[in-house]
């Protein structure tokens, strides 16, 4: 092997007397794309903040081509020639898309002012390089959360010269789009770029990675050439067991329908627009939806559950027509909406770990019987041992938590409303493996208890693992109603793209 580009030695880190990183090594050379996995909660983020100056190392080094490197900020890591897609989106809502893409790092005229045209121009060539269909101009506020990650990959693309690092960059991506990502990948390694890259889908880890680093509780168990571990062996060692099998057999649903949508539209001065949305989900279904980023689907979860109320069309529930105008109400009808959207619409970042979970069941019980403060704590705290939710107490703020820790939370919080119809958007995204069998279960447990699912889904395995039927959404409008049974992905992609 060639020289290493950079060496990370015996790092160390704490958080107010928690270690969440004892000692890690990790070498990276030129031309590879170096796997960091482990469970949630395991440090993969914390590392890598490391190394690109959000936080601060207790102990350790960092040599980057042979000599010692002082990094304390996102931009002296950017100066070094590495940059970082964060798992947890960092643009700014009121910036455009060619300023977030080269902010900090403007250009400007012999005068000393900014260089605006050049600046849209410089972000027009980046976006049509990677056939990224977004104007340099957008206000990435009116953006939709998969176009934001492109932004953020274009970022990261404009200014890496060495080391890029990716945490889960395609939990937000469709196939068509994750496909595009790792292209660019292949690209970026054949330029003799290194690659961290962090993910919880083994299929990417097997089709991309040269070696593989598996961190666990905060230790590093395992480094190694990919083709030394296979997927059972990573999965071993991250999650200490086996697991036999993801997707678990589903009951048949009941007859009676539950929601009913006919005609549903709605027509938005910006984003994506959905109409004629008509379908029903039964006592009972998990009713899959899939489709590319921007089909609409989550524009339909968000209008079923009174986010941004439809401009036609009918809902029912349990044979009730329903209009709601805020969610409280869809709350109170029994709607839960697990949002994709979690740092913007979903966490309450410095409210506890309790509080959030407990909230939703809370605001539809405002008339109803008052709250027992103990009771709460112990049925929060069940479910935080029945999802794994790792967090160092109950009432330490959820913003602490890891990323995937967060989305289990989240769900949570539906589980705790004991919500009857549940709008999962992506629920999955950036959990681990192990929780994911869990959460699959829960899904099981909610339907042969009488709930009902509605699951948009960019992982398709998930949708046809896990769905009764698949609605397929293209440009707004449904196109498909397959049985999951027998349904092949390529079917699904054929309708969808
Ligand atoms: N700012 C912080 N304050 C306190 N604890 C933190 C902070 N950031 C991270 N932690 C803790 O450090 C541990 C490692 O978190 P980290 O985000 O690195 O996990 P991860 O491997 O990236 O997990 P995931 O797959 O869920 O994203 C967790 O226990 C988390 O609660
Ligand atoms: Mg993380």
């Amino acid at each position: 092997m060639s020289e290493p580009l950079l060496e990370m030695a015996g790092v160390t880190k704490s958080f107010g007397g928690n270690c969440v990183l004892s000692a890690i090594d990790l070498t990276l050379y030129p031309h590879e794309v170096h796997a960091l996995v482990g469970e949630n909660g395991a440090g993969k983020s914390t590392l890598m903040k490391i190394l690109n100056g959000v936080y601060t190392m207790d102990s350790g080094s960092v040599r980057l081509g042979g000599t010692d490197l002082r990094i304390t900020s996102p931009h002296d890591a950017r100066k070094a020639g590495i940059s970082m897609i964060f798992q947890e989106q960092i643009l700014a809502n009121d910036l455009t898309v060619a300023e977030n893409i080269f902010l900090g790092m403007e250009p400007v005229r012999p005068s000393g002012l900014l260089d605006n045209r050049k600046l849209i121009s410089d972000a027009q060539e980046v976006l049509k390089r990677h056939n990224f269909p977004i104007a340099a101009t957008a206000r990435v506020g009116n953006l939709t959360r998969a176009e934001r990650q492109l932004v953020e990959i274009a970022r990261a693309l404009a200014t890496a010269a060495r080391i890029i690092v990716m945490d889960e960059p395609t939990a937000v991506l469709s196939q068509k789009e994750s496909q595009e990502l790792f292209r660019i990948i292949a690209e970026l390694k054949a330029k003799g770029l290194a690659i961290v890259y962090i993910s919880h889908r083994m299929e990417e880890i097997e089709r991309l990675a040269d070696r593989v680093t598996i961190l666990r509780d905060g230790k590093r168990v395992f480094t190694g050439e990919s083709n030394t571990i296979d997927a059972a062996g990573i999965i071993r060692q991250m999650v200490g067991r086996n697991i036999e099998e993801l997707y678990p057999p589903l009951p048949e649903p009941a007859p009676e329908i539950v929601l009913e949508v006919r005609g549903l539209a709605c027509r938005k001065t910006h984003g994506a627009e959905y109409r004629d949305i008509s379908f029903d989900l039964h006592r009972g279904e998990i009713l899959g939806f899939a489709g590319l980023v921007g089909a609409g689907r989550t524009d339909v979860a968000r209008g079923i559950f009174g986010l941004d109320p439809p401009t036609a069309g009918s809902i029912s529930l349990r044979g009730k027509p329903v209009a709601f105008s805020s969610t409280g109400e869809a709350i109170g009808a029994g709607i839960g909406y697990l949002t994709e959207d979690r740092k913007g619409v979903g966490i309450l970042p410095d409210m506890s770990v309790t509080q959030n979970i407990s909230i939703a069941a809370l605001s539809s019980m405002s008339s109803g019987p008052v709250l027992n403060l103990a009771e709460e704590t112990r049925r929060c705290g069940e479910l935080i041992n029945k999802l794994n939710i790792k967090a160092r107490s109950s009432s330490m703020p959820i913003g602490r938590l890891s990323g995937g820790n967060q989305q289990k939370a989240l769900l949570a919080r539906w589980l705790f409303a004991g919500s009857s119809v549940l709008l999962l958007d992506e629920p999955t995204q950036g959990v681990d493996l192990g929780t994911r069998a869990e959460i699959y279960l829960l899904m099981r447990e909610i339907v042969a208890n009488g709930g009902s699912i509605l699951m948009i889904s960019s992982d398709l395995p998930e949708l046809l693992g896990m769905s009764h039927r698949i609605a397929v959404m293209r440009r707004g409008e449904l196109v498909a109603m397959l049985p999951a049974v027998g349904a092949t992905q390529e079917q699904v992609m054929q309708h969808a793209a």
